[in-house]
């Protein structure tokens, strides 16, 4: 491990400069995986686009039921059609996803559990699901959650570690998502601190927060992220935040509660996708969304 004195604070990010190893795949950093590994990724990232929108509703894991998520068997089959990838729980898709409806959607399975809203330190999880299972969902990836910087760092890393083995072998990407907790700051330092510990350890794609010096934190991370939505946010302001996202060089969005804690969460995901994937301004898709209201 390098000694820490003397260490540089970076600042080179050259955020104007293309990610350079970009030859043969269009996925950030997979050029030289495998070709199921690859197939995965297309999956998730549209090739026209580069990008996606992937729908979570994974909160039950350590939420319960949160609001908007009360009846998962009313309100996926209205979303999934809307969405590129379905991030949930094994347990919340199998018996609450139409295998039919979902057929050509990508899947970014929750793999990781062990906490629950009844304790204070969230940080301590295991790796719950296993490669087989993941198999046998068709996962395009799996989701891990780390928490860098908390008490169970090393345990949540080691999580994304053996995650990062079986995806290795079984040809499925890993999404390192990483934990704000309470202790756990929200600035750029951090967040550019992450997603590198995790691009570094393996994961395929990296899911973060938006914040400020964002290009930095994508210029910095050798493999693509996407942005998660956070707490519920006024629609207008939502979109502002993925329009950010997106033009900080995010390769999209992984929201839950911006869309299944709107009042019209169909709309909602419509006008996502039209700033992930059709160059919308955040103005632009607000007023997109207005119009759709009503409609259906
Ligand atoms: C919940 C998660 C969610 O996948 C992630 O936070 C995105 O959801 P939201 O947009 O509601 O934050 O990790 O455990």
């Amino acid at each position: 491990m390098a000694d820490l004195e003397g260490m540089k604070v970076a600042k080179d990010y050259h955020v104007d400069v293309p990610f350079a190893n970009d030859k043969g795949f269009y996925v950030k950093g997979a050029n030289a995986l495998d070709w199921g590994m690859k197939k995965r990724l297309a999956h998730i990232f549209n090739p026209k686009s580069g990008n996606t929108v992937m729908f979570a509703f994974d909160h039950g894991y350590f939420m319960g039921s949160t609001a908007g998520l009360e009846r998962l068997d009313l309100i996926l089959p209205k979303l999934v059609p809307h969405v590129d990838v379905l991030m949930g729980t094994r347990g919340a898709i199998r018996s609450c996803v139409d295998p039919g409806l979902a057929s050509n959607k990508a899947i970014a399975l929750r793999a990781t559990s062990g906490s629950s809203m009844l304790q204070d330190d969230l940080s301590h999880e295991v790796l719950a699901v296993d490669a087989k299972d993941a198999v046998r969902m068709n996962a395009d990836c799996l989701a891990i959650q780390t928490f860098i910087g908390a008490e169970g760092q090393l345990s949540s890393l080691d999580n994304l570690s053996k995650a990062i083995n079986l995806g290795q072998q079984y040809s499925i990407p890993i999404m390192g998502v990483v934990a704000v907790g309470k202790e756990m700051e929200r600035t750029p330092r951090f967040f550019k601190l992450a997603t590198r510990i995790l691009a570094e350890l393996g994961a395929n794609v990296i899911k973060t927060y938006y914040c400020d010096d964002f290009e930095e934190i994508v210029a910095a991370c050798p493999v693509p992220i996407v942005v998660a939505g956070g707490k519920k946010l006024p629609e207008k302001e939502a979109l502002l935040l993925a329009y950010n996202a997106i033009r900080g060089g995010a390769r999209g969005v992984d929201m839950g509660r911006n869309i299944f804690q709107s009042q019209n969460p169909v709309e909602m995901s419509l006008a996502i996708n039209k700033i992930v994937h059709e160059g919308y301004t955040d103005q632009d898709a607000y007023d997109f969304f207005r119009s759709e209201i009503g409609k259906r």
